[in-house]
């Protein structure tokens, strides 16, 4: 789904990603080429600036790889990431999930401080009242995540209430599926709040 904003961001990063390909195309390492395609939306070094496109610095390898398959496969839809997907083979998607799990994140970037004690209440210990789960048992106390499971510190708050509103809509669902449950059990103010607390987090 694009909003209109990232459409808008969409067509910028694609001006100047055709100028990256052209370059790129005499650069001798596999994975420098397949970087240039993704550098646009997400940042050279994963560190993407645009809130719309996903941090994908320091993300767990295991989950960046499945992903990326869900994407060339079209399991997880995105009409954004599935065209650049299309002309990249397994090993090349292997080499980026490898490259990204490298790199260094940087710090998030909070835009409401007011809520992250909600927020860190929410992800430390879920609403027994709403059967929402605590996220630590499986996206780990610091937010690192693990293996299958993403790192979520330091995430940009408006991927992450994006992708919280294509579970509840039922529009993500090549993962698991408790992830539906939990974006459509939390309240937009929990939503909020623990999106805050992840972007707060190192
Ligand atoms: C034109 C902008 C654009 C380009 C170019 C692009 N992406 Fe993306 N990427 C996005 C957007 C937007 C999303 C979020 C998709 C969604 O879920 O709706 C995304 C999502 C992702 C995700 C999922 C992250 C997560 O936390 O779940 C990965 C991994 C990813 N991109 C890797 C790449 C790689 C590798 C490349 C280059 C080969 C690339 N992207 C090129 C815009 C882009
Ligand atoms: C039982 C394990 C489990 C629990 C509990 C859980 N998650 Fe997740 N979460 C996952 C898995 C696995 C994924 C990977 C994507 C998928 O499977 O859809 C995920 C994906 C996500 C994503 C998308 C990350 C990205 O980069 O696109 C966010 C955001 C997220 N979880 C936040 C939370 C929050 C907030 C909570 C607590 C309120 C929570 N999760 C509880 C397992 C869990």
């Amino acid at each position: 789904m694009a909003y209109p904003t990232q459409k808008l961001l969409v067509a910028l990063a694609l001006l100047g990603g055709g100028l990256s390909v052209a370059s790129a195309a005499q650069a001798e390492s596999l994975a420098a080429t397949a970087v240039a395609l993704c550098a646009g939306c997400h940042g050279a070094d994963g560190n993407s600036v645009a809130t719309a496109f996903p941090k994908l610095a320091g993300q767990q390898k295991k989950y960046l790889l499945r992903e990326l398959m869900d994407f060339k496969s079209g399991k997880r839809a995105s009409e954004i990431m599935a065209p650049v997907m299309a002309t990249l083979s397994e090993n090349d998607l292997t080499e980026l999930a490898v490259y990204y799990a490298r790199q260094k994140p940087a710090p998030g970037v909070v835009g409401d401080p007011a809520l992250l004690a909600l927020g860190k209440d929410l992800y430390l210990k879920g609403n027994s009242k709403t059967d929402v789960p605590s996220c630590e048992s499986c996206h780990d106390e610091t937010g690192n995540g693990d293996g299958k499971f993403p790192r979520v510190a330091g995430q940009h708050v408006d991927y992450t209430l994006d992708q919280f509103r294509l579970y509840a809509a039922g529009k993500r669902t090549n993962g698991a599926r408790v992830m539906q449950a939990v974006a459509e059990r939390m309240s937009e103010q929990e939503a909020r709040a623990v999106a805050e607390y992840m972007a707060s987090m190192p």
